[in-house]
């Protein structure tokens, strides 16, 4: 055939092709409604205390569920269980340097871990850190320490439907007020990328570079909380002016060299089914978090991992960044939510990298914050259709420090796409039963709490449907 018609028909072909075959495969467990109805009952109507085997498609997080690759199982039988100085901590390491050189890299089991140690270094009463948005145990760590924990993501990242190319970025006049009112009181600011908490945005290059000036201006260090640091890298590479022909590595390794460290899950855009790091380049700090390193977590050269994590993290490292991959990725995330979206679900806008999140506070807008819309909606896909998903909402955010309960700012639930995992098909069936309980939104009850734990509560907080 014509080459030129060839190039020509190539790039109006729309299927989004996974790009891998299945080497492997896991059985899904059918179940039936009544089933399902028990057990959703039996786990007080909170997602996190079922049992996985009785969810069909499992959408509660994309940290830690992805599939590894061929590659990575390899990598996995070269993994040296050396107490010290494990040759399979050098390629980790060396891999973990190619994209972010940072001085000290710091191996953790995973995010909250890097957290716990580097807010116990920082953190303390009277601190204040700011984030765009921080994760739940972000926030968690830093209130922990003792300190407050302040999110200032643009106004536009707090509207569901509005339009913006980059809608984590952190509101930056925002910040440089806290600086010069508080700037003796923050130990760190931080930047989320992608912004997980508030709808999975992308922060752009031009906005950490902004922050990374005002916060050395007044001599705060700046650390990125940078999980999913690959599906940010491609959005900047999609839509940022100038970015797109720069490689993807590049444009992650400028987003590190604006900052002084960061805080890493590696459960997510490294294919990670555990692992995260602290890295960052001041030696005094690096020293203190060792220390804090070997109390919980190991010896500096594994921290809380097995030799077969970091080789399986080395070469996952090298998979995120690959652009085949990621336009997959990115692509296959906004087909479901795109289809959400023309069926008059209300959807964050733009989709973000690595989930879709439904409005539940637009949706179910009979149901009071108080009376937790997200849950309602969770609860009801499950028991619909045995999809998994997870409230952002007042159930996770509406216990404040000071014992009171508020309306938190989104009323979320969260689609997370695990990495490599699901199929079209599979995405196909969620977009038909996510569509059919939107269609009976109207006759969802709210639900009241009947227990709540000291902290973080809704992983294990038990709940009744109202009437
Ligand atoms: N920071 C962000 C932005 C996260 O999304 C997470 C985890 C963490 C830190 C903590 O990392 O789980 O390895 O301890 N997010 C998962 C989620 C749990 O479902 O979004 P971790």
């Amino acid at each position: 055939m014509n080459r030129r018609t060839i190039d020509r028909m190539e790039h109006t072909f729309s299927t989004i092709i996974e790009p891998f075959r299945i080497h492997s495969v896991e059985p899904l467990r059918m179940t039936t409604a009544s089933q399902r109805a028990d057990a959703i009952r039996d786990a007080g109507y909170n997602l996190f205390n079922l049992r996985a085997e009785d969810v069909l498609i499992d959408l509660l997080t994309d940290s830690g569920t992805g599939a590894m690759s061929r590659d990575q199982w390899a990598a996995i039988q070269h993994g040296d269980e050396s107490y010290a100085g494990s040759p399979s901590w050098f390629r980790f390491e060396a891999a973990v340097k190619e994209l972010f050189p940072f001085n000290h890299v710091i191996p953790t089991h995973q995010g909250r871990a890097a957290e716990k140690i580097l807010f116990t270094a920082l953190g303390g009463a009277g601190k204040v850190v700011p984030n765009n948005t921080h994760f739940d145990t972000t926030r968690a760590n830093v209130e922990a320490s003792g300190a407050e924990a302040l999110d200032l993501v643009i106004p536009e990242g707090l509207d569901a439907s509005l339009i913006h190319p980059f809608k984590g970025n952190m509101d930056v006049a925002a910040l440089e007020a806290v600086l010069v009112e508080r700037g003796a009181d923050v130990p760190v600011v931080m930047v989320t990328v992608t912004n997980n908490s508030g709808g999975g945005q992308p922060v752009s290059l031009a906005n950490l570079r902004a922050v990374s000036e005002v916060c050395h201006r007044y001599g705060v260090p700046f650390f990125l909380d940078a999980c999913r640091f690959a599906e940010n890298a491609w959005f900047i590479h999609e839509r940022e002016a100038g970015q797109g022909d720069r490689e993807v590595a590049d444009i992650v390794r400028e987003m590190a060299s604006l900052a002084d460290g960061m805080a890493m899950s590696a459960k997510k855009d490294p294919f990670g089914n555990i692992g995260g790091w602290l890295a960052l380049n001041d030696d005094s700090l690096a020293e203190r978090c060792r220390n804090l390193l070997i109390l919980t977590e190991g010896f500096p050269t594994y921290g809380g991992l097995a030799g077969r994590d970091l080789e399986a993290l080395a070469q996952g490292l090298k998979e995120a960044v690959h652009p085949d991959y990621l336009r997959y990725r990115i692509r296959s995330t906004a087909y479901l939510g795109d289809a959400l979206d023309r069926a008059g679900v209300p959807v964050v806008k733009p989709i973000g990298g690595h989930a879709v999140y439904i409005d539940a506070k637009t949706l179910l807008a009979h149901i009071d914050p108080l009376q937790y819309p997200g849950q309602a909606l969770s609860v009801a896909m499950y028991e619909m259709g045995g999809i998994r998903s997870v409230e952002i909402g007042t159930a996770m955010f509406g216990r404040q420090p000071d014992g009171s309960e508020r309306p938190a700012a989104m009323e979320l639930v969260r689609l997370a796409i695990p990495r490599r995992t699901y199929t079209q098909s599979h995405i196909d069936y969620v977009i038909e039963v996510v569509t059919a309980v939107a269609g009976e939104a109207a006759s969802l009850p709210g639900y009241r709490m009947v227990y709540e734990p000291a902290a973080l509560r809704h992983f294990t907080a038990r709940f009744e449907p109202i009437g």
